[in-house]
């Protein structure tokens, strides 16, 4: 039995020398569909089971990006990271494929150098908190400069009231901004930046299956679900290899996570 929604190779979805442009101008890039219904609905399983079943708490792979770790409560921004490690098949799928081939096609880089994989956040009906304006880069390694996307697939229709992706365009041309943990609580895995202006915001609602592309510097921002029903988001991070920088990037909010953790830690 096929095990993916559908493999079929016509599903191959492709990109004009305009979209190339406007990515590269803009540093992000909506399309309508990345993928089918059929593997939608099947994404939407394994997605349940993965949240339902809180998959890797115990790793580190499920926690609240919005909250402080292991907080009771309502989460109000869950993620699951690394969903791959526990159903391979997630590399196998229609959605994986495309993502990889456009995600080399926009950064300009052959398909065998461009690795990747996912996270997933949640964002429950009606409670669902608001991802806060940042750019993926601040997270990151500041030994290297990325050359990297992420791949934004929802799979349920995503209007602003339900926390589609907003972007700031051109941003990605700018450096990494000053970055905090969201509360200024450094167990809050969450950054956000106060250095931009929303009012340049540019919303990018989309339908469930179709995809919003952005660059690892490209300033971005999901609202706060609104709606009656979750918003599920399936992301993907593809990258060419990094050029290493002559010195690393000054990022204190990392080693401030790091050092809260470890202090988090001694004091259970
Ligand atoms: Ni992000």
């Amino acid at each position: 039995m096929d095990n993916t929604g559908d493999t079929h190779p016509s599903n191959h979805v492709d990109i004009t020398e305009d979209q190339t442009s406007f990515f590269r101008e803009n540093g992000f890039l909506s399309i309508p569909r990345i993928t089918t219904d059929a593997e939608v609905d099947w994404l939407k399983n394994i997605y349940n089971q993965l949240f339902d079943q809180r998959t890797g708490e115990n790793e580190g792979r499920y926690f609240d990006l919005a909250g402080p770790r292991a907080h009771a409560g309502p989460e109000v921004l869950p993620q699951v990271l690394g969903p791959e490690a526990t159903f391979p098949e997630l590399r196998e799928t229609t959605y994986f494929r495309n993502a990889h081939q456009l995600a080399a096609r926009l950064l300009d880089a052959e398909a065998e150098v461009v690795t990747g994989g996912g996270h997933m956040i949640l964002k429950p009906a009606r409670y669902g908190g608001e991802t806060p304006w940042h750019q993926d880069e601040a997270y990151w390694n500041p030994e290297v400069i990325p050359h990297s996307l992420s791949v934004w697939l929802p799979l349920d229709p995503a209007a602003v009231e339900g926390g589609c992706m907003q972007v700031i365009p051109a941003s990605h041309k700018t450096d990494v901004r000053w970055h905090r943990h969201i509360d200024d609580d450094p167990l809050v895995h969450g950054l956000i930046t106060d250095d931009v202006d929303p009012s340049q915001a540019v919303a990018c609602p989309i339908p469930a299956g179709g995809a919003t592309f952005h660059h690892c510097r490209t300033l971005h921002y999901a609202g706060p679900n609104l709606t009656d029903t979750p918003r599920r988001a399936y992301i993907l991070v593809f990258g060419a290899p990094p050029k290493r920088r002559n010195k690393p990037a000054h990022r204190p909010w990392q080693t401030e996570e790091r050092e809260a953790l470890a202090n988090a830690r001694l004091s259970t």
